[in-house]
């Protein structure tokens, strides 16, 4: 029968119908927990063949439409939370989060106006209060919650596209973009996220906007080729509406030299954004906060809580120094933000995000904040860089393996490279041995380019993870690769 009760309210039928899909969910998700493998292995074919909607005159009821889900979905989904799983900025999330998240789910707050969310819109700004404290800046309300580092790298790009034409008397909310575009540029470093050129692309500017700062044999962006550029841009007449350093990259989890680069950008009046969607975890660490000494310094700042912050996705923030560079985004919608609701002092959360609706991600923060505390939040950042530092160790004892840089926060670069590959061919083997894992459903490695060279990707952010754990995975990584080589 379908559901006759679909709409969640306060109504005891409804009531009845949220605690049996809620408690048929959850029991499947434990029994799901409980398997032992990361990926039943299934390929993208098998999936197509097998994943239909059903979506018929008379729908199946919850109960028919949670198994269908559970069958589908759930049970080839991958186990982000084992050991093995290490490919990705992608983290088990926290016991504290899903309990926000059913919070989040069943009030179904929306963030734009105070009138859709009051409680939740004055949790996300004492947060926001918070976090500016905790990066240093000035007490204040300068920032939002993002759907995650793309977006807040978006508005920091954004405002800083802004800025620029502001200074030049010219506003790009109301005139939209003018002049020679071609003469406008970012510099960053050539490991910054990718999301710099599809912003760049995305604000009208193009990828050609970007100018690749050279990077150190860490992987941090290298201040002498920054400076470098900079002449070069301006000896050809270029503007560089931006600098954008990465505390924490994808791949090697560099972070570029924040202070340096700060008194760069302050000497030539260009706005620095930050993005710290990785590193920015280290602002709980208690042994590496002082990675991020200068991180006060930027104009704008992007973190990312669904990275090693260890909440559920979506969940991410931005941050502006100034907040009067939010006047510059600024759009007052009659039904949201009224000037009699301002002038009355509502506080409404619209005119300082890209959103309109969006999701209370803010609590699952606050409540993991208040959940773990202090030691134990620093306890399981500080992990993973320690245990990245083991395992290089490791690596560098192998035969088989070779540590490709040395790490910095919590992934390890290396390669498989058994005696008798040739060169040429160590690149495909390192991207079979990947596959073959994945396919057989054991583990998850990242695949990734650095420097020249195709290596494997560890990302131990899982604070559950040992050493012990590492070890079987490489051992496996290199067992794989030689069923490779003699399959060959
Ligand atoms: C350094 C950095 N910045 C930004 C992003 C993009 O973040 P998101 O995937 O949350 O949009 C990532 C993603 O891995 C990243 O590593």
């Amino acid at each position: 029968m379908s559901g006759s009760h679909p709409i969640l309210s306060g109504s005891a039928a409804s009531i009845a119908a949220y605690q049996q899909a809620i408690t048929q969910s959850t029991q499947a998700v434990v029994d799901w927990l409980q398997q032992p493998e990361m990926y039943r292995g299934k390929t993208v074919a098998e999936l197509r063949d097998s994943i239909q909607l059903h979506f018929n005159a008379e729908g199946l009821g919850n109960q028919a439409a949670i198994a269908r889900a559970v069958a589908l979905f759930l049970k080839d989904s991958l186990a982000v939370h084992h050991p093995q799983c290490v490919a990705h900025l992608h983290c088990p999330s926290l016991v504290i989060s899903q309990a926000a998240e059913v919070l989040i789910n069943a009030t179904n707050q929306s963030m734009d106006s105070w009138d859709q969310s009051p409680s939740a819109t004055i949790i996300e700004i004492t947060l926001v209060e918070w976090l500016r404290g905790l990066v240093g800046y000035q007490p204040g309300d300068a920032g939002v919650f993002t759907s995650g580092g793309t977006q807040s790298n978006l508005m920091g790009l954004m405002l800083a596209r802004d800025a620029f034409f502001a200074r030049r008397g010219h506003s790009v909310q109301q005139q939209g973009l003018i002049g020679d575009l071609s003469k406008i540029k970012v510099l960053c470093s050539a490991q910054a996220h990718f999301s710099v050129q599809k912003n760049m692309a995305l604000m009208g500017l193009g990828y050609q906007s970007v100018i690749a700062v050279k990077t150190d044999n860490v992987a941090r962006m290298d201040v002498h080729d920054l400076a470098e550029k900079l002449a070069q841009a301006t000896a050809r007449g270029e503007q560089v509406m931006a600098i954008v350093a990465t505390a924490g990259t994808t791949d090697a989890g560099a972070i570029d030299p924040l202070a340096e680069i700060a008194a760069m950008a302050a000497e030539h009046q260009i706005w620095l954004h930050v993005d710290a969607a990785w590193g920015g975890a280290l602002l709980l660490s208690e042994q590496y906060r002082h990675y991020l000494d200068g991180l006060e310094l930027a104009d704008s700042v992007t973190l990312d809580f669904h990275k090693q912050f260890f909440q559920t996705i979506s969940c991410g923030a931005f941050l502006l120094k100034d907040a009067r560079h939010y006047d510059l985004m600024r759009y007052q919608a009659a039904y949201l933000n009224s000037d009699f609701d301002e002038a009355q002092g509502v506080p409404n959360l619209v005119s300082k995000s890209l959103q309109t609706t969006r999701r209370f991600d803010a609590l699952k923060l606050w409540m993991g904040l208040e959940a773990l505390g202090k030691k134990q939040y620093a306890a399981i950042i500080d992990n993973g860089i320690r245990l990245a530092q083991d395992v290089a160790q490791f690596i560098t004892g192998c035969l088989d393996l070779e540590l490709v840089m040395k790490p910095q926060l919590a992934s390890v670069l290396f390669r498989v490279r058994p005696g008798q590959v040739p060169a040429a061919d160590v690149a495909l083997l390192n991207q079979q041995t990947a596959d073959a894992l994945l396919a057989s459903g054991s583990a998850n490695v990242g695949v990734t380019e650095v420097n020249g060279i195709t290596c494997l990707k560890l990302t131990l952010l899982n604070p559950t993870v040992c050493l012990e754990d590492v070890e079987v995975l490489l051992a496996s990584v290199v067992q794989t690769a030689r069923q490779l080589l003699d399959q060959r």
